[in-house]
This record gives structure tokens, C-alpha cells and sequence, in this order.
């Protein structure tokens, strides 16, 4: 087969920020929210060149590793070329290492953007492909399912580790807060205050809430505080988190369900339009605290302008 020709114009794609877990779900459910990186690219006749405008412009580095430019990479390997040249502009909104899903959001647009400046991307890389990659270099499937294809997800692994995930319609009354601190939290330090194992009434537990959630997220919101309940992963990261737990303690006991957002230490509560305004009211200045919309699309690929 010959390899794949390029498109001269640029490319914009959008992803939104992500929750993970959503309390009981962990490493399976995710929530995709109304907060947007874009990146727009344009092949060029050589070289790499990189800009970045919000969040890491003064971190992030402007070469092969950046997380974009990388997982653009593997796309186009996925796809069967790579472009002589490459043109990366990336506008970041998304906070970092905060348990909003940044760098699956980098991950989905990379691969987005490769696949949409290959000609004849999407017939080469179908959804599921694009799923299973950005899993793979995630590490798990439960932002970047979220990233892709907006709204609720449920994410699994197959045999062999494919990722696969499906995508339901959260209620229209769920309204997201997020709660976000000043400092991040690496996800790898988070996932390694994990233990290898749990005892079985807590998996049982959760087994339990993770289905009540699924009820509660798309039907009855009203059951959102007992279903987003958790035994697996929450307590066992407030040594890297201990206000985010203290803030998710102290809103559950005023009957908001928050949790954990993904590795945190975000912390993410699912409200209602009246106890949403009293939440923010309410918050510390500690916390940069905002009401999100749902995101019900996932990943687009966009016109440059607009
Ligand atoms: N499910 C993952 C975790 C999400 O909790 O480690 C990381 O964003």
C-alpha cells in the first residue's frame, strides 16, 4: 500500500478536560467537561516547530517530547507516514497535573490532529483505534475514553489490553463543580499509593455503587451521593491530598456528592443549579472553584477560525 499523502492546510482540534472514577469507578468511568485545549496543525516541508500559549507555556518542552508532538508520532506510524515537517500551535486550558485529564487531552489531540491531516485518516484509523492508541499511551483508558467521545463513559479493556468504552447521555440536571488547588499532584504518585490489593468487601462495595452511578449520573441524580461512594482508591491518596480530602469529607456531609477528580487533587462535586451556587459561595480561597458545563462531544476536529 502507498503511504498516505498530507493535507497543505492547517488543522484545529478541540478536546475537553475529563473526570476520572467519579468516586466508585475507578480506572473505568469518566465525565467529559465544558473546558478546552486546542491545538492546531499544519504540516510543514521540514523541521518541528512548537508554541504553546496557557498552561505550561513556561514548562512544557517545544521539541520531540512534548506529549502532543509524541503522540502525533505514533498516529502517524498508526497511519503509515510521517510528515517531513510539523507546525504545533497548542492553547492550554486545561489546569496540569490536577486530575482533569491534561495530559489526555494532549494525548487525543495529538492523535486527532495526525489523523486528521493524513489524507484518507479516518478510513485508516477508525474511533476504536484511536481509543485503543491513546489508551496505550496513557497508561489507562478512563480520561482519554472521556476525551473522545464526550459525556459519560464507561471504559474497559479487552484481551490483549484494547482498550473499548461506550458513552451515555449524563442527565441535563447534573451540574459539575470543580474544586481546584494551587498545587498539582503527579498522577504516577497518586496510582503508587495504591496497594496491590483490597479486601473483598470493598471491591464488593464498590461493584455495587459504580452501578448505582450509572443510574444516577443518566436517570436519578437524586442517588448521585450514595453512588458515587468509594472503597478502592480515594482514602488511600489523601497522604498526597489531605485538604482535597477534607473538602470532599466536608461536602459530602452537607449531602453533596464529591469525590476525588481522577488522581485528584481536584475535587470534583456533582450538584444540582441550587446547591451549586451555595458550593461555590462557600469555597476557601485555597480553591480555584468553578461551575463546568457537561461536555457532550468529545474531541473535534474544528474550522481554523470561530
Ligand atoms: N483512573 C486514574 C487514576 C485517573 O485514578 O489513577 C488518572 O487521571
Amino acid at each position: 500500500m502507498p503511504a498516505p499523502a498530507f493535507r497543505a492546510a492547517a488543522t484545529r482540534v478541540r478536546v475537553p478536560a475529563t473526570s476520572a472514577n467519579l468516586g466508585p469507578g475507578f480506572d473505568a468511568f469518566g465525565l467529559a467537561l465544558g473546558l478546552y485545549d486546542d491545538v492546531v496543525v499544519r504540516v510543514a516541508d521540514s523541521g518541528l516547530h512548537v508554541d504553546i500559549a496557557g498552561e505550561g507555556a513556561d514548562t512544557l518542552a517545544r521539541d520531540e517530547r512534548h506529549l502532543v508532538v509524541r503522540s502525533m508520532r505514533a498516529a502517524f506510524d498508526r497511519l503509515g507516514a510521517q510528515p517531513r515537517g510539523l507546525e504545533v500551535v497548542c492553547a492550554n486550558r486545561i489546569p496540569h497535573g490536577r486530575g482533569l485529564g491534561s495530559s489526555s487531552a494532549a494525548i487525543v489531540a495529538g492523535i486527532t490532529a495526525a489523523r486528521a491531516v493524513t489524507v484518507g485518516g479516518p478510513e485508516l484509523m477508525d474511533d476504536a483505534a484511536v481509543l485503543a492508541l491513546a489508551s496505550e499511551i496513557e497508561g489507562h483508558p478512563d480520561n482519554v475514553a472521556a476525551c473522545i467521545l464526550g459525556g459519560f463513559t464507561i471504559a474497559w479493556t479487552e484481551a490483549g489490553d484494547e482498550a473499548r468504552a461506550i458513552t451515555l447521555a449524563p442527565s441535563p440536571d447534573v451540574v459539575p463543580l470543580v474544586f481546584v488547588p494551587a498545587n498539582p499532584v503527579l498522577t504516577e504518585v497518586a496510582r503508587g499509593l495504591l496497594p496491590a490489593t483490597v479486601p473483598h468487601a470493598d471491591a464488593a462495595a464498590n461493584v455495587g455503587r459504580a452501578a448505582l452511578l450509572v443510574e444516577a449520573v443518566t436517570n436519578r441524580p437524586e442517588l448521585l451521593l450514595p453512588a458515587t461512594e468509594d472503597r478502592l482508591h480515594q482514602d488511600y491518596r489523601t497522604p498526597a491530598m489531605p485538604e482535597s480530602a477534607v473538602l470532599v469529607a466536608v461536602l459530602r456531609s452537607q449531602g453533596v456528592a464529591a469525590v476525588i477528580s481522577g488522581a485528584g487533587p481536584t475535587v470534583l462535586a456533582l450538584t444540582d443549579e441550587a446547591t451549586a451556587e451555595k458550593a461555590l459561595a462557600e469555597a476557601g480561597p485555597e480553591w480555584a472553584a468553578h461551575r463546568l458545563a457537561l461536555d457532550l462531544e468529545g474531541a473535534c476536529v474544528l474550522p481554523l477560525s470561530g
